[in-house]
């Protein structure tokens, strides 16, 4: 057929072959997805997996890195949204209805509990907030529905009493979901840990992290072993119409590969980083669950029996050091950047008034503005080298 020039620009001669192996899955970009005849239009289902219909409900490249995920991770089904946060998200508006009540750990990650106070006061959710390390704090009643946990938890790094918790929650039929980042699928399996084989019903991975790897893709997943589960989610992803870029899938899965070198690189620095921070006395605090002395320290142990750790370490500041003294530090910093996220190659640093942050009351903690430091792929020296000289500052 002889087409015109503005057809010809449409329609290129050659078609890539479907299916050459080669190293890296292969990349597919769609909105539409061209369906072979009618029959194929008709005979599809979306509740089928891998159901090509629509590029919001998945494409070869995305289902790949969700299977990939959920390898990983130790499940069997996967979800991929565009951002952890809205990964989080998605379990929320999934299993929540009014009149329910979610359990959270007051060390969370800071939006999804923003997420869950705009559910309560917008659709009559009831959010609890409980201490990941007094499971007698987490005392649900008959309305509730989800406990979230997070190992370790947000910017004090509290590893919380993961088997206890779950299995309070299993007792009393409350779904369990865990924010999984920190752990990334490599420093304990959340479908099989601690020597009773316990398992969480849905773990949620920011992809941004670890997955990702160079501070430059945003995505979340989330993880389930249970296909009814996974289906109760599959179908508010679809009618959310929760979808990410192939392109990002691409880079995403490429990362993979390297993600287990990077974590322990990362954990292995910021271990290292530990070490000498504690031997400075500016410090009133430092905190990360791998350190003997840390609070939540046997609950890390029991949980993590790899003795992995991500890439996270946080300090409190002697009370003497105000909001000033601690943005001339951070301002001194050189190799640390600043600015939110981990898991990327640059290390990154960002500071927190704990008070305007917490609902509970939190002995273990020292008093001071806290910073918290995530470690990139540098060489821990020079990130030490890096603290000593913005310290010289104060
Ligand atoms: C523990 C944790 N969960 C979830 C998220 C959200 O991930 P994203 O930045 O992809 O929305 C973050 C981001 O910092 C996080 O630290």
């Amino acid at each position: 057929m002889k087409l015109t020039p503005q057809t010809a620009l449409i329609h290129a001669p050659r078609k890539a072959p479907q299916f050459i192996n080669t190293v890296q899955a292969p990349l597919f970009r769609a909105s539409t997805i061209i369906f072979e005849n009618t029959d194929a239009l008709f005979n599809r289902h979306w509740t089928d997996d891998y159901d090509y219909s629509y590029g919001t409900h998945g494409t070869p490249t995305t289902f790949t890195l969700g299977d990939h995920i959920a390898q990983i991770e130790g499940g069997k089904y996967c979800l991929l949204a565009p951002s952890g946060l809205s990964a989080i998200n998605l379990v929320n508006s999934c299993f929540l209805s009014h009149g329910d009540e979610v359990w959270v750990a007051d060390n969370i990650y800071g939006p999804n509990m923003e997420h869950l106070r705009n559910l309560e006061t917008r659709y009559g959710i009831d959010v609890k907030v409980y201490n990941p390390i007094d499971t007698d704090s987490f005392q649900p009643s008959e309305k509730a529905k989800l406990i979230w946990l997070e190992a370790a938890g947000s910017v004090t790094l509290e590893f919380p009493d993961l088997i206890n918790l779950v299995k309070k929650a299993k007792s009393k039929n409350i779904l369990t979901a865990l924010d999984n980042t920190w752990g990334a699928g490599l420093a304990f399996n959340a479908f099989d840990f601690s020597d009773e084989h316990l398992s969480v019903d849905v773990s949620v991975h920011a992809l941004t992290k670890y997955p990702s790897g160079g501070g430059d893709i945003l995505m979340g997943s989330v993880v389930t072993r249970d296909k009814a589960l996974h289906h109760k989610l599959f179908r508010t992803h679809a009618i959310q119409g929760i979808s990410i870029s192939g392109d990002d899938a691409a880079q995403v899965q490429r990362s993979l590969a390297s993600m287990q070198i990077r974590y322990q690189h990362q954990s292995n620095s910021a271990l290292h980083v530990l070490q000498w921070l504690k031997t400075q006395a500016i410090f009133a605090q430092v905190l990360h669950p791998a350190d003997p002395d840390n609070v939540s320290h046997q609950y890390w142990k029991d949980t993590c029996q790899t003795e992995q750790s991500a890439g996270l370490v946080s300090v409190i500041f002697k009370p003497e050091y105000d909001m000033n003294a601690i943005r001339k530090f951070c301002d001194h910093l050189k190799l640390f950047k600043l600015g939110f996220s981990w898991g990327g190659p640059v290390s990154l640093v960002m500071l927190y008034k704990l008070d305007d942050m917490r609902h509970l009351d939190h002995s273990h903690l020292q008093k001071g503005i806290l910073v918290r430091f995530c470690i990139g792929l540098e060489d821990a020296d020079d990130l030490i080298a890096d603290i000593q000289q913005a310290l010289k500052a104060l």
